[in-house]
């Protein structure tokens, strides 16, 4: 019986505390596998993106998101032994997210790895997108291990977890409408920013003026919960011109002095440093490309500047997001008895340099410590998976061929 097989194989790799783990990720847009030694050594990390497919759409399109998987999920595989320099047979084990995301994303990752495990007859290992995002950590900082407080930011997400233990979390808080990246692929379509706007968004950012728009700092009842959606609005009111012109820099300085001689900031994707696959030439340009589906910039309210709205907007969730993490960090050292713990961050957003400085900035003020992943670890990738996939196969959590895609499979709290 293949579960028992596995079974055994899998107390095996737990009696000796090693595992090389082949894994895969298709939850949203990018069809990615790795190879990860112990759960924190990289030997390959291949991502192939499907932004350029869905560019044209102003998001992801789950239908052609999974068609996409389904062309690349085994070529992507392939390369990954390759950069391993390895065979199936030199795979212990095979890790795959089931969960959270797009179902039919999803279902392309989850099927190759279940056929994988049953045809190798190896150990399979179900993980959660979550879970992976704060693993990243572990691949780049062989330091870090729990107990710490982490701020997951992604496109879906935004929580603030204390890992109590490898892959066990306990919530202090979330957020009650949309996530962080989702306010800023809003903000950014607003802006007429192309897709993925977070990105870019960030990269406009860095030439405008963070004080130049005053927005509004979100409350919440839980000082350690998230609300993005008034923010959005009050943005796209005031950049439509519906909300009174605010009081901008401007008033006061009527011809601000543009850095806009420096060279362009590089991006999270210059910077991924393992194969990176793209799908190879982009789509045909259509009508639609020059209508894309955004607001057209002539609509923004005349006087401000797309540069000076964008560092605004994302100086308004940058500080927002450290004030509440520093504080449940506070929280977590008050409630462990003045032991501090470390802060993590975790997800897409924290990508983005802003967050990253400020953050930088107020934990050492604070005297705590923090980790991020390196830029290329942010976003969606297999790594990630592999590595939080270790410690799951490492407590006895395996699957069986039943294993199925759950698009709102929750975060695992201890
Ligand atoms: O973790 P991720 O790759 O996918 C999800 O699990 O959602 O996160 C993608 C999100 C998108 O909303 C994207 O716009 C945002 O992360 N993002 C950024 C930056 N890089 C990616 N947001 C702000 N600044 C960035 N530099
Ligand atoms: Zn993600």
């Amino acid at each position: 019986m293949y579960i028992d097989a596995s079974r055994a194989q899998a107390a095996a790799l737990r009696k000796l505390g090693r595992a090389v783990i082949l894994a895969i990720e298709s939850s949203c847009d990018e069809t990615a596998a790795a190879v990860i030694r112990d759960g924190r050594e990289i030997l390959s990390n291949v991502v192939s993106t499907q932004i350029p497919l869905h560019a044209r759409y102003g998001g992801v399109v789950p239908e052609i998101a999974s068609r996409a998987h389904v062309e690349a999920v085994n070529a992507v595989v392939d390369v990954a032994l390759e950069g391993a320099g390895m065979t199936f047979g030199d795979i212990d084990a095979i890790a795959v997210t089931h969960g959270p995301g797009l179902v039919g994303a999803l279902l392309v990752g989850v099927s190759t790895a279940k056929a994988l495990a049953f045809a190798l007859d190896k150990p399979l290992i179900p993980t959660h997108h979550i879970d992976a995002h704060i693993s990243a950590n572990y691949l780049a900082h062989a330091q870090l291990e729990p107990p710490f407080v982490c701020l997951v930011v992604s496109g879906g997400h935004t929580h603030i977890v204390q890992t109590a233990e490898y892959g066990v979390y306990r919530l202090l808080g979330q957020t009650l409408d949309d996530a962080a990246g989702e306010a800023f692929d809003k903000a950014a379509r607003v802006l007429g920013l192309p897709y993925p706007g977070g990105p870019a968004l960030d990269e406009l950012a860095e030439l405008g003026d963070p004080t130049a728009l005053r927005l509004p700092r979100p409350k919440t009842e839980n000082p350690y919960d998230f609300s993005f959606s008034g923010l959005k609005t009050a943005f796209i009111q005031l950049m439509r011109g519906s909300a009174p012109p605010p009081r901008t820099k401007r008033d006061e300085v009527p011809h601000p002095v543009m850095r806009g001689s420096a060279p362009p900031p590089r991006t999270k994707r210059d910077e991924v440093p393992h194969t990176v696959m793209r799908d190879s030439a982009p789509p045909p340009r259509t009508k639609r490309d020059e209508v894309p589906h955004t607001v057209k910039r002539k609509g923004l309210l005349d006087g401000i500047r797309p540069e000076d709205a964008a560092a605004s907007f994302r100086e308004a969730v940058c500080e927002t997001l450290v004030d509440k993490l520093i504080r449940a960090a506070h929280f977590v050292r008050a409630s462990n008895g003045g032991m501090a713990v470390p802060i993590a961050l975790a997800g897409g957003v924290a990508a983005n340099r802003r967050l990253r400085a400020l953050l930088a900035r107020e934990a050492s003020r604070e005297g705590m410590t923090i980790y991020m992943p390196p830029l290329s670890l942010c976003t969606d990738n297999a790594a990630m998976v592999g590595a939080a996939a270790f410690y799951r196969m490492m407590r006895g959590d395996i699957a069986d061929m039943s294993l199925n895609a759950e698009p709102t499979l929750p975060l695992p709290i201890g």
